[in-house]
């Protein structure tokens, strides 16, 4: 029996309610793989669940965290042994089975990916579902016929996590990034993750029109609604937009313009659902791509369970700087 502290979601008749509280791994919710968790992250989703804004968690209570990376402490499915170092983003994590947010849990097999060599569990918490998304929105767009040559890519919410990771991968691909920020402290930050450009958020000029000047090879935009739709019309014939998150909005109002006359793809960008065999490629990818010092700097602190209340206000306030990380135990 082994009694650790996590992170627990609640909504009784207390109301909905959150706190570190005491566990035993008895408790558990099923699954093949017992899993010490070492580090897990924060993200807008988290913030999310941890303070019933968004009704995102499905099932109470519940260990909060949609991310984890630690070791396989025992396993029933033969592709998983004691020792092996894994990591878990989206699936159920967190909001229908238990989360990272807890020196132990078990987990689906199915839902493990080997850890990467060379991405120790500090790493890929850094990365986490921000950075995955990041891996993701990129891939698909390539996938999807983006390329540098197409001209500078935008990056909106760039402070953030999906935002400044996404920077960087795109830069480490030879793409001319230009991020929107509502940060003026952070300019310098986002120059170093890669940025040729930094544009304030309330500068961006927005098209009211169906076309306008096209003036971006693609979009990775964590933002939605007005500022999406307004980006739309200036997009380079053919380029991709990576839809990825709503912190401005869910509404989604433009014209067929685009689409139609320049051939402009939009992408959803699923980091929850991604099938397998292109989860461990995106991850892979990000492994070899990604400078380890520049991902350091990026995380701006790690904190203990009993913290994650300050850091969801911070997330949900849009004061996110680069990527919170947790340590469980
Ligand atoms: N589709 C998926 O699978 C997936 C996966 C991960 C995340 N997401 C979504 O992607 C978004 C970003 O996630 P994240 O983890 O990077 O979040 P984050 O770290 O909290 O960053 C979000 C950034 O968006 C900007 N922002 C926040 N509130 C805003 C507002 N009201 N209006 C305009 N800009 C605002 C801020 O950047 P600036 O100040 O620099 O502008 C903020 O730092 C969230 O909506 C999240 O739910 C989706």
């Amino acid at each position: 029996m082994n009694q650790f502290k996590a992170f627990r979601i609640h909504n009784d008749a207390q109301g909905y309610h959150s706190g570190v509280e005491t566990l035993q791994t008895e408790q558990l919710m099923a699954g093949e793989v017992l899993l010490e968790c070492r580090f897990s992250s924060v993200n807008y989703k988290d913030a999310l669940a941890g303070t019933g804004q968004g009704k995102v968690v499905r099932h109470f209570p519940i260990t909060g965290g949609i991310d984890a990376a630690g070791d396989v402490v025992e396993s029933s499915d033969p592709r998983f042994q004691p020792g092996d170092p894994v990591l878990a983003t989206g699936y159920g994590l967190g909001v229908s089975h238990d989360g990272g947010y807890g020196r132990y849990l078990r987990l689906p097999a199915d839902w493990l990916v080997p850890l990467p060599p060379g991405l120790g569990p500090f790493m890929a918490m850094a990365l986490g579902t921000a950075g995955f998304t990041a891996g993701l929105a990129l891939q698909r767009m390539e996938q999807n016929g983006q390329t540098p040559e197409m001209g500078p890519v935008l990056v909106t919410g760039a402070s953030g996590g999906v935002g400044s990771i996404a920077i960087a991968l795109l830069a480490r691909n030879g793409y001319e990034v230009v991020a929107v920020s509502g940060k003026e402290d952070q300019r310098q930050r986002l120059m170093e993750m890669g940025a040729s450009q930094v544009i304030d958020r309330n500068q961006l000029p927005l098209s009211q029109r169906p076309l306008d000047k096209a003036c971006w090879g693609g979009l990775i935009d964590s933002l939605g609604g007005d500022i999406l739709a307004g980006l739309l019309p200036q997009i380079q014939p053919w380029g991709t937009v990576a839809s990825i998150g709503m912190a401005a909005g869910m509404g989604l109002s433009s014209s067929v313009m685009p689409f139609i006359l320049r051939g402009i793809g939009l992408l959803g960008i699923d980091s929850v659902e991604c099938p397998m065999a292109l989860r461990q490629h995106v991850w892979q990818r990000l492994s070899e791509q990604l400078d380890r010092p520049l991902l350091e700097q990026l995380v701006t602190r790690v904190i203990p369970l009993e913290d994650l209340p300050g850091a969801f206000e911070e997330l949900l306030a849009g004061q996110a700087r680069g990527r919170i990380l947790v340590e469980t135990s």
